[in-house]
């Protein structure tokens, strides 16, 4: 709400109607306030119903209205919160208000209550076309994910089948951690073989395979010490406790007082002590309250940490690139810079690089276009061959040495099972040379997607084969080019609604490459052809 008769505001305020103001929705996020507002409307009802007048929306986008006020919402941003509510089956009625086609001479408004009215009808499978396993999911599973309509039933290199054996080309390999490609014949092979010699022990005893897994992970990063992980998150907080541990016994801050620096727009994973990283309203909306201990920075502003810099620092933690947040690549020069900044105040530069790391961005880490080494290093994803979840932090012996018995621990992380297929894994990337592939691989993509004539287009960026295309959000949506894609055979995936990824195994081929390059240029021309048509 951004404005009301006083009479109306009295009436509504008399029936108990809850208004989110406008200064509540800057503050808290629109997603926040809709997954609020949601809420409420399905409160002990059959249906519910949405009633969105245009007006809502910026000038900018959406002229032709009845009462143009500025300041008002972006209509991609609003798109997306209603694509969240719109697979609520208990939505049963909606309507587009205060359109003034007069006064909307280049079509601009129309497209925009069509993006919303896709948003809201036409993206997400009703109950009848979901089919049994589907069904299945959304009846029994959390429905903490809203998956493209697609139901994979198995993979092989770059490419997977759905139920009905449809094939499709996988530019996403599971957010990059299925580099080698899916059921990579030598890892399935080790991975069986160690399944029916020793899998699971727990670290109360030792394995054969967790010592050598940890050497040759040092002689790759150049790190001393490995502590085991499963996914990501775990690993990145194993991260966060080496740093705090690290400050307050090395460094010598009062234990309440460590201070870790993360980026705004970061990405490490959805735990609570992350969550308190995070500048993502959505993932914090509900969670709270958070552990206190972070300070945000702006992302790619080497500066910006230099003045955060307090005695109680003791890390900055940052992705070379940013992943989640939108394949955000920082100017070059920028780790080495941060880092020569964490070296001067003693502070630990911590990269995650779960997602940018062995391989995917053309060298075996990120960190290394700029040759840096950091004081603290995550892997994660690709380590697992995209078989099992395999993560671990990696940092310097002094670092390390923090941890005694007892600190930290996990019954799966480290055993015989997780180690023997990181082993391969690592093995494979170096055999088959897949960072040289995706430099030279990724070049010729972004080369060639940057060739692709589209209005549609804002930018397209990257480094190796993690790469994204930002489209201009009064266009079209991020995830209705990835649902057209889906439909021609391509597997992405958006982020940030603007944003669609395209990061397929290192594994692929330039004709692979080829193949997909053909089919989004022949999408964006669909859509773009639409879009010009509606004008
Ligand atoms: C940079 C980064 N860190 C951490 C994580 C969390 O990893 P996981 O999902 O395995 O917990 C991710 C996941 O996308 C990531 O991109």
């Amino acid at each position: 709400m951004r404005s009301f008769e006083p009479d109306e505001a009295e009436l509504l305020s008399r029936l108990g109607v809850r208004v989110f103001s406008s200064d509540e929705i800057d503050q808290r996020g629109l997603g926040a306030v809709m997954s609020d507002a949601h809420a409420i409307a399905t409160r002990g009802t059959a249906g519910f119903g949405i009633s969105i007048d245009l007006d809502v929306i910026d000038p900018a986008e959406a002229p032709g209205v009845g009462s143009p006020v500025p300041w008002g919402l972006e209509c991609g941003t609003l798109a997306t919160a209603l694509a969240e509510m719109s697979s609520d089956t208990r939505l049963i009625a909606a309507e587009i208000a205060e359109y003034n086609p007069r006064i909307d001479n280049e079509g601009q408004t129309a497209r925009v209550a069509a993006e919303l009215a896709t948003a809201l009808l036409g993206a997400s499978e009703t109950r009848e076309e979901r089919s049994g396993t589907a069904q299945l999911e959304w009846q029994y599973g959390a429905r903490n994910y809203d998956p493209l309509p697609v139901t994979l039933v198995r993979g092989k290199g770059v490419y997977v089948w759905d139920e009905q054996d449809r094939r499709f080309l996988d530019m996403m390999s599971a957010y990059s951690a299925v580099s080698h490609g899916h059921c990579h014949p030598r890892l399935t092979q080790v991975l069986a073989q160690q399944a029916s010699t020793l899998s699971v022990t727990s670290r109360a005893y030792r394995n054969d395979r967790l010592p050598r897994l940890f050497e040759r992970l040092c002689e790759i990063t150049g790190q001393e010490a490995v502590l085991p992980a499963n996914t990501g998150l775990e690993a990145v907080e194993v991260a966060i406790k080496a740093a705090r541990k690290w400050g307050a016994k090395v460094k010598g801050v009062p234990q309440d007082e460590v201070e870790i620096i993360a980026c705004e727009g970061n990405f490490h994973g959805r735990s609570i002590a992350i969550l308190a990283m995070s500048s993502e309203s959505q993932y914090r909306d509900g969670f709270g309250p958070f552990p206190p201990g972070f300070v945000r920075i702006p992302f790619a502003d080497a500066q910006a940490l230099e003045r955060a810099i307090t005695p109680r620092t003791v890390a900055f933690l940052v992705e070379p690139i940013q992943g989640e947040g939108g394949i955000i690549v920082p100017p070059s020069g920028y780790l080495a810079r941060c880092a020569e900044i964490c070296r001067r105040h003693d502070v630990l530069f911590i990269c995650d690089e779960v997602q940018t790391g062995l391989g995917r961005t053309g060298r075996m880490l990120a960190c290394e276009h700029e040759q840096v080494k950091p004081d603290g290093l995550i892997l994660g994803k690709a380590l697992g061959g995209g078989l099992l979840p395999v993560s671990a932090f990696l940092a310097r012996r002094d670092v390390m040495d923090v941890f005694r018995p007892g600190d930290h621990g996990s019954t799966f992380a480290g055993s015989a099972l997780a180690a023997a297929v990181a082993l391969a894994a690592l093995d494979v990337l170096l055999e088959e040379r897949l960072p040289e592939r995706a430099t030279e691989l990724g070049d010729h993509f972004i080369r060639q997607l940057r060739a692709i004539p589209s209005p549609l287009v804002r930018e397209v960026r990257g480094k190796g084969l993690l790469i994204g295309v930002e489209f201009k959000p009064e266009a079209v949506s991020a995830r209705t080019v990835c649902e057209k894609l889906l439909e021609r055979g391509v597997l992405t995936k958006d982020t940030h609604h603007t944003v669609v990824r395209f990061a397929p195994p290192l594994i692929v081929t330039r004709a692979q490459i080829d193949e997909a390059l053909v089919i989004i240029g022949e999408v964006l021309l669909e859509l773009g052809g639409a879009l010009r048509s509606a004008a």
